[in-house]
Parts: C-alpha cells; structure tokens; sequence
C-alpha cells in the first residue's frame, strides 16, 4: 500500500492521529530514547506484518515490545523472574530490554515464532503517552530499513519511511542513538544478546551478581550457526560505502590512511583528530566517550552516504561500558572488517 506520509511535530494533535491508525491497525513511525521506532500494536499479527513489509525485515528477527508501566507487564510475560523486578526498578523506564516467557496475547509475528518476548519501558514522553492512550504495548523495531543504520531524528526516518507508513512523529534528537540492551532473563544467569546504554556493569551492581555478554555480541557468527537472538547474524547498521576499522593509535591510523589517500576515502574519526588526516573526515564523538560517540555513531554513518563515501576508515572505539555498543554496531556495519594496526 501506497501512503501520503505525514511528518509532524510531537504533541497533542499528532498523538491523536498516532492513536487513532494504531487503533486502525496501521503503523506509525515515533520517537524513542534509543532510535526511532516503527510502531504498530504488539497483540496484531496483520499490524506486525506491515512493520516487516515496510522495513523489508527478515521474517525470522522478533520484535520488541513497549510497555507503559508494570501491569502491563503482566499482560506480555507469562513468567516474570525475581531479576526483571530489580533490574525494572533501577532502568525502567528506560534504554534495557529484558527478554522473558511470552504471554498468549502478544501475536507470534511479533515474535516471529519464539516462546519468548523482549520487553522495553521507554521514557520518551511521546512513546510512553501513546502506549497509554491506546491501553496497548506497542511492537516496534527500529524504523529503518533493514540494513542500514537505524534513525536518530525524524528526517532520517522520513527518507526511509517515505510512502510506506501513513504517519512520521518528530520528537527531536534521540538521546542515546544507540538500541536498547537487550538482556535475555530466561536462564539463572542473566545475558547480554546486544549491548546498549544500560551496561553490564550497571546491571552487575544492581543485581550483586555476574551478568554475562553473549560471544556473538564482539565475535562473527558463522553461517548457519545457532543464535540466541536472531537480529545479530545480519549484516547491519551499514552506509553504501565499505567500512573498515583500523585498531591501532591515532598516529598509527593517521599514518595508515594518510598511505590510502583516494578519491571517495574518508576517515571517521574523534572530536578534535580531523587536523592529523590529509582525507576528508566525519567525527562521532570524543576519544574514550561511549555516550557521546553513541550519540553520533549512526548519524555520522548516514552522513558518509549523502557525501557519497567510497571506502570509511574508523577510529576503533573501546569495549567496555557504552563504547561496547559503539564497538557492537560498528563491526557490524564493516561486516567484521578489523585490521589491527
Ligand atoms: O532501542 C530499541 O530497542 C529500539 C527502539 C525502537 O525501542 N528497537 C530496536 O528493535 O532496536 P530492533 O528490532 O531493531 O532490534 C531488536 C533486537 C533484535 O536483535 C532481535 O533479534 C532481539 O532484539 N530480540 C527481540 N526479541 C527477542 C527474543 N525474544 N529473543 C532474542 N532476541 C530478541
Ligand atoms: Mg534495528
């Protein structure tokens, strides 16, 4: 289906119109803390479908569920565990999503099959309202196409989103500009599927015990090989141009590209490392900063394309904390193409 698509600001009349096409079973592009999301009622199999359809998204990959406070909880989850009540107390609502037993209400497309559901609190006052509006958690993967990287402001999604969905709500920037963690809760020891905002290390101090990271989050996973949440064997998150991250220091870096000087070669680098590269650069936040670098990461990445970018060569950021997110992301969108300097 063909759609005039709308883009308006976030507020009173356009919450009303959010409202009344979730109502209509269609679905509305909104914004969230982490990125934009594609939204459409998460009880809807023929709802969920359309997310798919307008993202071009593998049948296979589940989608979150968004939830405005904890009855509603009890509405998605069949088996809520001791660890989802403190970790909800001390991130929700907020950028953590805790994978448990899936409900009988929440559709199987939503889930694409599994038994279980991931589930999120979002904080953003738009998001949040309209889960209230309607009575009913929306699912909602991020509202790009598959593939690519996920939208941080409205116009992002609007090229995206153009013609495929009735309706675009503009709230602005989002604040992380990374996904949520996703945690999964189904097994004794908590595990990290895909790092985010919240981290390991939050989590761990909440919990008073370990909380483990699943290896596909830093390794690549072999074709055919069994993942513990699907979204993480795709290629993802990536602009038209090859990316390619070189692990080294700043020197060394600036040495090895300045060697690489092409036509269409650009660096993406820190805040401030611009002036040691005789190749145009794109930033994405300040050396050893895991926020301000998430913030930037996926903005920076669509920048790239509309300059036309060839061949990117990125800074490596660090693997702890916030940066593990940047990290995740980033050898995702290089489909894995380290060299270590
Ligand atoms: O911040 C976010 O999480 C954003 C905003 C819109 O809320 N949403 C988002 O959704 O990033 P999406 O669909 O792009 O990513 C969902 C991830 C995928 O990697 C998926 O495989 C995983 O969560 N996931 C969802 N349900 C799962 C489940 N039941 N078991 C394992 N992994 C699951
Ligand atoms: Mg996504």
């Amino acid at each position: 289906m063909e759609f005039k698509t709308q883009l308006l600001k976030a507020d009173e009349n356009s919450l009303d119109l959010a409202a009344k096409y979730f109502s209509a079973g269609e679905v509305v592009a909104v914004p969230t803390e982490t990125v934009y999301g594609l939204a459409g009622n998460a009880y809807n199999g023929e709802t969920i479908k359309k997310i798919f359809e307008a993202k071009g998204r593998p049948q296979d990959n589940p989608l979150i569920v968004h939830i405005s406070d904890m009855e509603m909880l009890k509405e998605v989850a069949s088996v809520i565990p001791g660890t989802a009540y403190k970790l909800a107390d001390a991130f929700w609502p907020g950028p953590l999503t805790m994978i448990m037993k899936k409900s009988e209400k929440v559709s199987p497309v939503t889930t694409a099959g599994l038994d279980s559901v991931g589930i999120r609190m979002p904080s953003d006052p738009f998001a949040h309202a309209l889960i209230v509006k309607t009575g009913i958690p929306f699912a909602a993967p991020s509202a790009n196409v598959s593939g690519r990287p996920s939208p941080t402001d409205a116009k992002t999604v609007f090229e995206d989103m153009n013609g495929k969905i009735p309706l675009v709500v503009d709230g602005g920037e989002c604040f992380a500009g990374v996904e949520s963690t996703v945690v999964s809760l189904l097994n004794e020891t908590p595990i990290i599927l895909r790092p985010g905002y919240v981290t390991k290390e939050d989590m761990e101090e909440v919990l008073g015990t370990e909380v483990k990271i699943a290896a596909a989050v830093t390794e690549n996973i072999k074709a055919g090989e069994k993942v513990l949440s699907p979204g993480m064997k795709y290629k993802h998150y990536a602009p038209n141009a090859d990316v390619i991250i070189l692990d080294g220091d700043i020197n060394k870096f600036a040495g090895y590209v300045n060697n690489h000087k092409e036509s269409g070669v650009y660096a993406m680098v820190f805040d401030g490392e611009e002036s040691l590269l005789n190749v145009p650069c794109v930033t994405y936040g300040k050396f050893g900063d895991g926020k301000s670098q998430a913030h930037e990461l996926f903005s920076s990445l669509r920048k790239l394309d509309e300059l036309n970018a060839r061949t990117v060569y990125a800074r490596c950021p660090g693997k702890s904390g916030v940066s593990l997110a940047v990290y995740n992301r980033l050898i995702r969108s290089a489909g894995f193409n380290i060299i270590k300097l």
